[in-house]
């Protein structure tokens, strides 16, 4: 058995000595809650220098550098992304907007030839996500979308055991995870409302379990969509934990679908922020020679809720290879920071890039499309 074990040990990483004389000059887009990790972050990385916050809410990005030990002397302050962006004289901004600003926000700093790193989900619809692309490459600029949890060793484990042909050919995944009561609403209303956020599990948690299992078959591109989503408990004054925003809830907090991906792969999904049930059930990959179980976690953390099972048959018999769960100390938010600073300022492939996340996208737009038809439709994903 250590024989299977070892081919998915994971390699050692190798530190790297950043100077600290020329400075990568960082702006925040967006001071609330995701901006602080953001910062944290950046404050790991010697050579960046946050120069610039911008905020809709008048004061919120002053206070935001206080609160976060920046000093504000040395911060310009604005507005918002466009007084930033036309400024000029940044290298990389982080989009910690709500869901519903982020095409704008992230299309404006890049055709002002400013590389992004823009937070998921990528943004609402499918035609955002196009104009996004596009954007991105019209610039010839660095986007990262930022999803952390690729960055988690349990998570490229799971990719690690999809590419080792353990499994054999994949023709059936089902995905998603969920919460008992956990609709947000931690600094505010924003995730929640249609105005800022636009769509709300599906988009919000969906978005990670759906990269979870994309980036391990290599993000095939989707193809059909059979899409369901509800707002029960987010407009219960009953059943919600947070029923004092019953009244204001415009977004979805269930969603489940049937996808048809390229390669004959069919993926089952469902995501809740609430139900009348603690999860929707394990992750599980299908192939033809193994089948892969991923327990679910409170949903989402960012990486896998124990030890992993590849349930496959060995000289005619039905064995079960147990897949510990990896502890470690990786950060994985520096990660995505730090890798996303790397690709910006030396070229190369973004960490998490926009022409897998558009597929993402494009099933979550397809979700929500889908329920409000009330039938199948067809995706028409246009080449970038
Ligand atoms: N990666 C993660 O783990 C993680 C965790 C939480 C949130 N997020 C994502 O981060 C995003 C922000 O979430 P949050 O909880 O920080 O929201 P938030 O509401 O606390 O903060 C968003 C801020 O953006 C500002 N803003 C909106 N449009 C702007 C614009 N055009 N210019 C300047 N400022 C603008 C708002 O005024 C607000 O202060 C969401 O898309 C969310 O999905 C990611």
């Amino acid at each position: 058995m250590a024989n299977i074990l070892d081919k998915f040990k994971e390699e050692l990483s190798v530190a790297k000595d950043y100077s600290k004389d020329k400075k990568i000059r960082v702006g925040i887009i967006g001071t609330g809650w995701i901006a602080e990790a953001h910062v944290a972050s950046y404050k790991k990385c010697p050579d960046v220098e946050i120069v610039a916050c911008a905020d809709l809410v008048p004061g919120k990005a002053e206070k935001f550098c206080v609160d976060n030990g920046l000093d504000p002397a040395k911060i310009r302050f604005y507005p918002s992304h466009k007084e930033m962006l036309d400024a000029g004289d940044l290298d990389c901004v982080s989009v910690c907007t709500y869901n519903m600003t982020h095409a704008e926000c992230t299309i404006y700093a890049l055709n002002k030839g400013v590389n992004v790193l823009l937070e998921k989900p990528m943004c609402v619809t499918l035609d955002e996500a196009v104009a996004i692309c596009r954007a991105e490459k019209a610039s010839g600029k660095i986007l990262s979308i930022g999803f952390q949890p690729r960055f988690d060793p349990n998570m490229k484990m799971v990719k690690k055991i999809v590419e080792s042909g353990e499994l054999g050919e994949i023709y059936y995944i089902q995905t998603g995870g969920g919460r008992r009561r956990g609709i947000p609403a931690p600094f505010g209303t924003s995730f929640i409302e249609k105005e800022t956020a636009g769509i709300g599990a599906l988009g919000d948690i969906g978005c990670y379990s759906l990269d979870m299992v994309l980036n391990a078959i290599g993000y095939p591109k989707p193809l059909t969509v059979t899409g369901y989503k509800s707002d029960f408990f987010g407009k219960s004054k009953k059943h919600s934990n947070i029923p004092q925003y019953a009244d204001i809830f415009g977004v979805d907090d269930f969603a489940a679908a049937f996808v048809r991906l390229e390669g004959g792969i069919i993926l089952d999904f469902r995501i809740a922020w609430a139900m009348h049930l603690d999860t929707p059930g394990d992750t599980i990959i299908l192939g033809k020679e193994g089948g892969l179980r991923i327990p679910s976690t409170e949903c989402w953390n960012g990486s896998i809720g124990g030890p992993m099972t590849i349930y496959h048959d060995v000289a005619g018999k039905q064995v079960e290879t147990i897949i510990p769960e990896i502890k470690s100390d990786t950060d994985n938010f520096y990660l995505k920071i730090r890798s996303f600073l790397d690709a910006s300022m030396n070229g190369g492939e973004p960490p998490v890039p926009s022409s897998q996340i558009l597929y993402n996208q494009a099933i979550i737009d397809g979700i929500a499309r889908s329920s409000e038809l009330g039938r199948e439709i067809t995706l028409d994903i246009p080449e970038i």
